[in-house]
């Protein structure tokens, strides 16, 4: 067959753009593994630096060998407090799971302080070998929703660590809630009392006393930003009540005596 061909000629073209629409399917693919991966590795750090191992990233340490290594997925049904196989933790998605009525429950208006309206029956947590638990939370905070990962340790009270992956607050303002140094007071608090009562809270800037009976369960707020305080107050004290992670932390200060 002749090169002028017309039949040729369009064969060339129609392979062409076979080759050319495989070229930008691949790379399409390769970019939503990528963005998948990258988003994976963001959770992973975030639990990792709620944890308690941020010095280890901070020196170095690989993110998935430090996460394979240290804590495990699991679910928690909040309701019962208990630990749950009743849905496939590994392709569970909390998030999803929140939106859809049979995967969720509303929360009465009186216990709302987090003014989510509804959460999911169960919470995708990660358990560390030492024992400890890192457990989602979220809320709203003054310009939109802020979702973070608080850390209890083994005793079920003390507080391992604190940070939001996710917020809308003002740079400068709200958005002070990513600063380190505000995040490291977390760190020791108590979230209980010994009577078993939810005693963390958050204050307005300047009202935490360190020499208060209390102090061990305050958290300063940040200045210029009450609102942005007031709200991870509620936050806090949503999901360490009894519609929240109580009844599980009850369960898992008991077990281990
Ligand atoms: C544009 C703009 C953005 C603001 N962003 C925040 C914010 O992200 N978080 C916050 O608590 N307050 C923010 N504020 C301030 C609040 O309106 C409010 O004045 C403040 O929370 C009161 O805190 P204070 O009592 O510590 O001064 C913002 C104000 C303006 C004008």
């Amino acid at each position: 067959m002749s090169n002028d061909s017309i039949f040729k000629t369009f064969l060339v073209a129609f392979l062409l753009c076979v080759v050319c629409s495989v070229l930008v399917c691949l790379a399409a693919i390769v970019r939503i593994d990528k963005e998948a991966y990258n988003k994976q590795l963001e959770i992973r750090k975030t639990v990792l630096a709620a944890g308690g191992y941020q010095q280890l990233i901070d020196d170095g340490g690989n993110i998935d060998e430090l996460f394979t290594a240290n804590v495990e997925l699991k679910l928690v049904d909040l309701a019962t407090g208990e630990y749950t196989t009743a849905v496939d933790v590994a392709t569970y998605d909390q998030k999803e799971a929140a939106s859809k009525p049979e995967s969720s429950v509303k929360i009465p208006a009186d216990l709302d302080l987090a003014s989510i309206g509804s959460r999911a029956k169960y919470a995708a947590i990660y358990v560390d070998k030492k024992g400890a638990t890192i457990l989602p939370i979220r809320g709203a905070g003054m310009w939109g929703p802020m979702y973070g990962y608080i850390a209890i340790a083994a005793d079920g009270t003390t507080v391992n660590g604190f940070t939001f992956y996710q917020h809308a607050e003002t740079p400068g303002l709200g958005a002070e809630v990513d600063n380190p140094n505000w995040k490291k007071q977390w760190t020791g608090k108590q979230v209980f009392k010994s009577s078993g009562a939810l005693a963390l809270k958050v204050v307005k800037k300047g009202k935490y006393k360190a020499d208060a009976a209390d102090a061990v369960n305050t958290v300063d707020g940040i200045a210029g930003s009450t609102v942005t305080g007031d709200k991870v107050h509620g936050i806090i004290r949503y999901w360490f009540g009894e519609h929240g992670f109580a009844p599980f932390l009850a369960k898992l200060k008991a077990e281990r005596g």
